[in-house]
């Protein structure tokens, strides 16, 4: 389902992937793990179509993903509903002016009705007990608030594929145990998840494979 082949990527000429193979079929949990800097988020950031490899591919769903075909309007919104992404900083990707609006806001974008977006809204909400949030801004939220509202915003798209940057950062002990029964109730429907982590052990059980990065830019598969 999500293929990398052979791929390298530089920021500004630096290299950060490099030569990197892997693939994620229907139906798993992958874990991306290794220390800050050694590119976590940038695979999430390809995966996610925002930047493309520079040398070698990464293929959806048998599909290359490149600058030409993330340019096509149809097939980017069909992508970006298959392939939900929770980033590592939540400030980065909530912009609407209150929790219900964001909830709201991938559901409007793939055409739903109006009685169907209250739906996904209203169990989002319920599911990730922030129902006393709903009319705040997300900006005045705390980290952990902002994380939960992150997830309910993709969890309102239904996506078949999880992206999650450091998922557990921000919780406190109970909303890591209840995000940990989450992603492992995503599984078992049938999702494929790919989360980066500092934390491997906290996410044992939940990753059938793990995608282990280096300082050194080196990635095994194990
Ligand atoms: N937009 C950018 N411009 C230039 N360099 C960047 C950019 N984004 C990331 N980098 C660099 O690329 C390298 C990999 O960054 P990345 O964010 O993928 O690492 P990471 O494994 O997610 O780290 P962390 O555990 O700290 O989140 C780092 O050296 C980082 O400074
Ligand atoms: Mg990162």
């Amino acid at each position: 389902m999500i293929r990398f082949e052979d791929v390298c990527y530089a920021y500004d000429g630096v290299p950060v992937l490099l030569h990197v193979d892997f693939h994620v079929e229907k139906g798993e949990a992958v874990a991306i793990t290794g220390p800050n800097g050694a590119g976590k988020s940038t695979v999430l950031r390809m995966v996610n179509g925002l930047i493309y490899p520079e040398l070698g591919r990464y293929c959806y769903a048998g599909e290359e993903i490149t600058a030409d075909k993330m340019r096509e309007h149809r097939y980017s919104k069909w992508f970006h509903q298959q392939v939900g992404y929770i980033w590592q900083n939540p400030d980065s990707q909530l912009f609407c002016g209150s929790v219900e609006e964001e909830l709201a806001f991938g559901p409007a974008q793939m055409g739903l009705t109006a009685k169907e977006i209250n739906t996904r809204v209203e169990d989002a909400l319920a599911l990730l007990g922030i129902e006393s949030l709903r009319k705040r801004a997300p900006f005045t939220l705390s980290g952990g608030e902002k994380k939960k509202v992150a997830i309910a915003s993709v969890l309102t798209m239904n996506p078949s594929v999880w992206t999650l940057d450091e998922p557990l950062s921000a919780l406190d002990g109970k909303s890591r145990r209840w995000l940990l029964e989450f992603l492992t109730a995503l599984k078992e429907a049938g999702k494929t998840l790919i989360f980066s982590t500092h934390e491997a052990e906290l996410m044992e059980g939940l990753a059938d494979k793990e995608i282990r990065m280096d300082e050194l830019h080196q990635v095994q598969v194990l």
